[in-house]
């Protein structure tokens, strides 16, 4: 499986997003090794799991911050879409951590085809919405 490869034309332009966005691909790219390297370790994929998991929350909920701040009129609809890919990940991670089915490449297929589709149709629609004014910048665990 190819590693999953940052490109100029996802940067929305709001640091903290673009950061966030960015290690969605490292942690991605992390189990692309795994995977390829066929080593699985149950305990090293759940802790990517957990990760991941948590850094979809806050993510999510500092763009929909912003959005509601700055008065997005689209602010429902991309709610939407982020509630289906979040319930959809813990879903895959609680089938893996409880039931041990083999999710991994799903797991990678669902992140990189929704994050990249995602990023460039949804996110960009908010880009002279959300801004480095009304953005809570703070490290993704401290978003409330
Ligand atoms: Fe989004």
């Amino acid at each position: 499986m190819d590693e999953f490869k940052w490109t100029e034309d996802l940067m929305i332009g709001v640091k903290a997003i673009d950061e966030d966005h960015q290690s969605f691909f490292d942690i991605c790219n992390n189990l692309i090794h795994i995977e390829n390297k066929g080593e699985i370790d149950r305990l090293v994929i759940i802790s990517y799991l957990n990760i991941l998991n948590e850094y979809i929350e806050g993510h999510f909920l500092r763009e929909e911050k912003a959005m509601k701040k700055s008065n997005y009129p689209h602010y429902a609809g991309h709610r939407h879409h982020h509630e289906v890919f979040k319930k959809r990940v813990e879903d895959l991670s609680k089938l893996y951590i409880d039931e041990k089915i083999d999710i991994l490449q799903d797991l990678i297929h669902l992140i990189t085809n929704w994050l990249i589709s995602h990023i460039k149709i949804e996110d960009m629609k908010y880009r002279n919405w959300i801004t480095e004014s009304n953005i809570d910048s703070r490290h993704l665990y401290m978003i409330d």
